[in-house]
């Protein structure tokens, strides 16, 4: 992947700040921001085991208006959801090995469609994955966690000056 335009990193004091990002985010990808720009975009979610990807991604879908129970796609490598003609793909690689799987599955269709993208381990899909709008990688950091979040398109970058936190 080449290299962002522009990076970001926020301190996650615990997990209620992890959720708070979510909501943020959900907000620029429904679009509600800019009434001419159609929703969707993708988010790769990065870091070690235990540093709270799907933390994020479950807020983010849920504060999307996704009801009911958000399971962790560990094991299908994607949960799907959608609330009327806006979808959402919720996948985890980390168990992904097979690329006949990928074809298999008919995950390439699922990047082009105009939806809400969210992918923990990119990084085991290999060279499969487009480049996304955001990349966040999740560290711990004390007993919270440090976001550095990467944009990679002119959307993603656009996100990522309005996450930034205005001066005091
Ligand atoms: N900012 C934060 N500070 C402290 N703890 C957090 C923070 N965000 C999330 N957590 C906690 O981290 C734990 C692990 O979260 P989660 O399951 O989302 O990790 P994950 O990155 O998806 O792990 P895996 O790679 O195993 O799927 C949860 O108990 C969650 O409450
Ligand atoms: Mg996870």
């Amino acid at each position: 992947m080449s290299r962002p335009s522009a990076t970001l990193t926020l301190t996650l004091a615990d997990e209620a700040a992890t959720v708070a990002l979510a909501q943020r985010l959900a907000h620029l990808l429904r679009g509600d921001d800019a009434a001419e720009r159609p929703p969707g975009g993708r988010i790769h979610l990065r870091g070690e085991l235990g540093t709270g990807k799907t933390t994020l991604a479950r807020a983010l879908l849920r504060a999307s208006g996704i009801q009911g129970r958000i399971k962790s796609p560990s094991y299908a490598l994607l949960e799907s959801y959608n609330i009327s003609n806006l979808y959402f793909y919720h996948f985890d690689f980390y168990r992904f090995s097979d690329a006949q799987e990928w074809q298999d599955a008919g995950f390439r269709e699922l990047f082009d469609e105009n939806a809400i993208i969210l992918i923990e381990w990119p990084e085991q899909a290999g060279t499969r994955l487009p480049p996304p709008d955001l990349d966040i990688l999740l560290e711990h950091a004390g007993t919270g966690r440090r976001a550095s979040i990467d944009a990679y398109s002119d959307k993603g970058r656009l996100w990522l000056t309005q996450l930034t936190p205005s001066g005091p």
